[in-house]
């Protein structure tokens, strides 16, 4: 089996000032231990992804955006380009939050189409997938995981997975307190991995997969001690830096 490095990504979401970050950054780079297993990445808004790259300095944390346009450039009023994040030093992009999904309306195919983008300038998608609560409660988790990676295998076909992350985040866990058991992370986790693999055992091995949904410092030990959970992609508690840093140092190498 590959030895996965953990992966714990910050998703600051439409938070923080100047004044806010500039704090928070001090004190998560000037708190993370050498010996921390994870690689550790922060998705700042936009704007403030070149005081991030300032401050980060030789920290090893990396940079990463929340969303990117499927397009290269042109008229498209208020779109940022992946070669623009290239341009601010973001290696990581997330692609396909469930809050782009919802309230701005991204489909599968334009979920896809991003990914494609990300991976062609050279950034490494984070595409989140996950289940609405309804969904969940008629069963229909599996299906739904399966249709979201499914439109990006066929688009971008499965090799590109080897330089991609997967988030499971549950719609019903996004920043409501309400975390997945580790029994029910892990589960959908191995469902991801076995559906990668049945196109492509090799890929299915590497990828990193990670939580996300009310990770905190008290629950980031459980969850990620399953088997297959490679880190977390984290929210609200990523605005505390002790929080992040207890999270980061809570991921484990294997
Ligand atoms: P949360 O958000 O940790 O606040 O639940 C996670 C996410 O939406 O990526």
């Amino acid at each position: 089996m590959t030895q996965r490095r953990p992966l714990v990504a910050a998703n600051w979401k439409m938070n923080g000032s100047l004044a806010s970050i500039r704090p928070l950054l001090k004190g998560i780079c000037s708190g993370l231990q050498a010996k921390c297993d994870a690689e550790v990445v922060i998705c700042p808004p936009y704007v403030y992804l070149a005081e991030l790259t300032d401050k980060l300095g030789n920290s090893g944390i990396i940079s990463g955006a929340q969303n990117l346009s499927h397009l290269e450039s042109g008229a498209f009023t208020g779109e940022i380009s992946a070669d623009m994040l290239k341009d601010f030093s973001c290696k990581y992009v997330i692609v396909g939050h469930s809050e782009r999904r919802a309230l701005y309306g991204e489909t599968d195919g334009l979920v896809a189409a991003k990914f494609m983008r990300g991976q062609d300038a050279a950034l490494v998608p984070i595409l989140c997938v996950g289940e609405q609560l309804a969904e969940r409660e008629s069963g229909d988790t599996e299906v739904v995981i399966e249709r979201q990676l499914n439109a990006v295998i066929e688009l971008a076909g499965i090799k590109a997975f080897n330089d991609a992350v997967i988030a499971y985040e549950p719609v019903w866990a996004i920043g409501t307190g309400e975390t997945a058991t580790p029994d029910q992370a892990q589960e959908v986790h191995a469902f991801v991995r076995l559906l990668l693999a049945r196109h492509d055992d090799a890929v299915a091995d590497k990828i990193r997969i990670l939580y996300g949904g009310s990770v905190k410092a008290a629950n980031a030990v459980e969850i990620f001690n399953m088997v297959d959970v490679d880190g977390g992609l984290i929210g609200g508690a990523a605005l505390d830096a002790d929080e992040f840093l207890s999270i980061c140092h809570a991921a484990r190498g294997s």
